[in-house]
């Protein structure tokens, strides 16, 4: 599970055998996105528009992940009849102790960890389609959500 905490910047010190360091330019842009858009796990592509990295988060936007679960995936209530449950928190606050196969069969089967069902509302069977790899490519991504509290939707 991970565990996201605030520290001081000061505390914590570049690794010197990095490859991946950034210039001071880079940093510039990375900073001005931070301030403008917040950290939203940006979806990085090439000139013609082509995923590098991202795709879980691309996929959860196109199936709708977002719109019900909320963008940063706390879950909460849903437009729909009444009596509908709200959308769950598919952050670590709410499935953490998940593993990857439980994922997938909540996805494939409508079933929880504890064998109960999720309701229809929630379109499983529909998702049940994705293939391995694009599961894969999602469980990634909720791994990659900071935790959040239950049902702000943020
Ligand atoms: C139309 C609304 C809707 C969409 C779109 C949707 N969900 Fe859900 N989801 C729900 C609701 C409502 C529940 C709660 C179902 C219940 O309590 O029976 C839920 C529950 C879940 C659960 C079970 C977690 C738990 O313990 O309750 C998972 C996992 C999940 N959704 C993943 C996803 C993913 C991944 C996507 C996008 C690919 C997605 N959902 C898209 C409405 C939605």
């Amino acid at each position: 599970m991970t565990e996201t905490e605030l520290v001081p910047i000061e505390s914590i010190t570049p690794n010197p055998r990095n490859p991946r360091t950034h210039s001071d330019a880079q940093i510039a842009k990375i900073a001005a996105s931070l301030s403008e858009f917040d950290w939203i796990n940006p979806i990085l592509v090439d000139e013609n528009g082509t995923i590098i990295a991202g795709r879980g988060r691309y996929l959860a936007d196109i199936a709708g992940c977002h719109g019900c679960h909320g963008t940063g995936l706390s879950g909460g209530p849903v437009a729909g009849p009444p009596g509908l449950p709200p959308a769950s928190n598919l952050t670590t606050a709410g499935i953490g102790d998940w593993t990857e196969a439980d994922f997938v069969r909540a996805m494939r089967n409508g079933r929880r960890p504890d064998g109960s069902s999720l309701d229809p509302f929630m379109p499983w069977e529909v998702f049940g389609k994705m293939t391995d790899d694009e599961l894969h490519a999602l469980w990634l991504y909720l791994r990659s959500v900071p935790a959040r509290a239950f049902g702000n939707k943020d």
